[in-house]
């Protein structure tokens, strides 16, 4: 894992090969690419599954010799850890929503500031990271690719389009849910997954964006991170920090809040940490909010609070409103979603969905990754206000708002697809989807033959729940 890759004349595969990991598309291909990885214990596929779910990147590192490395920290605990005294659970959200995201952040912040976020050197606290990233985390702080930024979304000054990359975190009541699933870590299990009240999770958001074009980033927090396509480091700088909580408060709505921050170098404040103005604070989805009602109407989000000193900071800008129709997102976010509405589509579809098949496409129909605005019947769908235990495509397993956990287990789906086809129908104690495209016959991905008759395998799933590619 700390192996650092021959700096010298990488070949042409392996260029394409990192190329596909930064399109996110790594999750399964051909067996050289995770490396990275430590060599399996020994030969099968349990041993190989036990590799891949301990690998903390499995991307190359150029020219970062010497700096420390990102860690995968996956030790979840196995009992159900405290939930009394979250600071949160006294505020009432919907009265003080600006106290209430205010308290989420400060909770987030304070274990893990110290240690700079690498929270395996955190001996009192339990956080964790969501596993089966390692294709798609950055070598030297674990950031995965987000959507990237046009000219003059972050600021009218902004001449050049921006990376963005992110990562997660997990509080203890989070990280036991983690631990439900991925027990056994060749064989996750899904059925009936739920997150307990308290579980939060944190994510920071960093971007290439410089200075001169997005002044108020300016006296940011800087990470050096592993993203170019030699996979040499960037400096990027924090713009973005995503907060996510499971409360049973909002049970009458979604029993989830997202919300989000913003770096602004002329806030208040002395630190970094106190510069982060927050935008706002969303627990429902507000389904009636159609473009009609938006356009004609005068319509706004009423499940949510947005800050609107924030808001109109972006109003002027061509891309009006941070999620669609005034409700919150983040301005790494694309503009035609919500936070709670696209964490809303986390799912398992209990089977591997690989690109660049049938399934696939109906899969991208079935859920969407973001809106197209104009639609109201689709604008509706996608806005719907769902409750942890519904999913957003009937016929499958929902995971609880968590796009980390869909993500992760897509990931593990492909890779045993491609790598161990005939496990399969072994690694899922949720019934595999039926799509159109199926036919008449059962599902039974037999893509050795298909490897067979093509010569190369075909790029891996995911696609659903990857944000760097709206
Ligand atoms: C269009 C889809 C989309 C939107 C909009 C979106 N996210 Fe996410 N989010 C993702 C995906 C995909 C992941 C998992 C992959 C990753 O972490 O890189 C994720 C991960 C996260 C995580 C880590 C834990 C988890 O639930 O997976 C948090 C926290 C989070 N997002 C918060 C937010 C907040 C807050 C907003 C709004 C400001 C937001 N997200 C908007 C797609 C989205």
């Amino acid at each position: 894992m700390t192996l650092i890759r021959d700096p010298c004349c990488p070949s042409k595969l392996s260029k394409l090969l990192s190329m596909i990991a930064v399109a996110g598309l790594l999750a399964s291909a051909p067996s050289s690419a995770w490396a990275k990885c430590a060599d399996p214990a020994g030969p099968g596929y349990a041993a190989a599954a036990q590799a891949q779910f301990s690998c903390s990147s499995a991307r190359d590192l150029s020219g970062s010799a010497g700096e420390r490395q990102f860690q995968v920290k996956l030790d979840f605990p196995s009992d159900p850890p405290s939930s009394t005294n979250l600071p949160w659970k006294s505020i009432n959200f919907e009265q003080q929503p600006e106290a209430y995201i205010r308290a989420l952040l400060a909770y987030g912040i304070k274990d893990n500031i110290g240690v700079d976020w690498r929270i395996e050197d955190n001996t009192v606290s339990r956080w964790c990271h969501a596993p089966w990233f390692h294709s798609q985390r950055e070598r030297l702080h674990g950031m995965t690719l987000e959507r990237g930024s046009r000219v003059k979304e972050l600021h009218e000054g902004q001449l050049a389009s921006a990376r963005n990359w992110a990562v997660g975190f997990y509080n203890d009541i989070g990280c036991f849910a983690l631990g439900k699933i991925w027990k056994d870590p060749t064989f996750p299990k899904t059925k009936d997954f739920a997150f307990p009240d308290g579980a939060y999770s944190i994510k920071l958001l960093f971007t290439t964006a410089s200075t001169r074009d997005v002044p108020y980033l300016t006296g940011s927090k800087e990470w050096s991170a592993a993203i170019n396509n030699d996979n040499t480091a960037a400096t990027m700088r924090l713009l973005q920090v995503d907060v996510a909580v499971r409360d049973t408060n909002a049970d009458s709505h979604s029993g989830w809040l997202f919300g989000t921050f913003i770096y602004d170098a002329y806030a208040p404040g002395l630190t970094v940490w106190e510069k982060l103005v927050p935008v706002g604070l969303m627990w429902g989805n507000d389904p009636t909010l159609t473009s009609t009602q938006y356009e004609e109407r005068g319509g706004v989000p009423k499940e949510a609070w947005i800050n609107p000193a924030v808001a109109q900071k972006f109003f002027a800008l061509p891309r009006h409103n941070l999620g669609l129709h005034g409700r919150v997102n983040g301005p790494v976010d694309n503009p035609k979603a919500a936070c709670l509405a696209c964490h809303g589509r986390a799912l398992d579809w209990g089977r591997a969905v690989l690109r660049g098949t049938p399934q696939n496409d109906e899969a991208n129909q079935l859920l969407p990754l973001v809106v197209m605005p104009y639609d109201d019947a689709a604008v509706g769908n996608y806005f719907r206000n769902l409750k942890p235990n519904t999913p957003f495509v009937a016929g499958t397993q929902p995971l609880d708002f968590s796009l980390q956990v869909a993500g992760g287990v897509a990931n593990f789906r492909a890779w045993v697809a491609m790598n161990f086809p005939d496990q399969a129908p072994n690694t899922t104690d949720v019934t595999p989807f039926r799509f159109n495209s199926d036919g008449p016959t059962p599902p039974a991905p037999n893509l050795a033959a298909q490897r067979a008759s093509e010569g190369t395998p075909r790029a891996g799933g995911n696609e659903q729940f990857i944000r760097g590619e709206e």
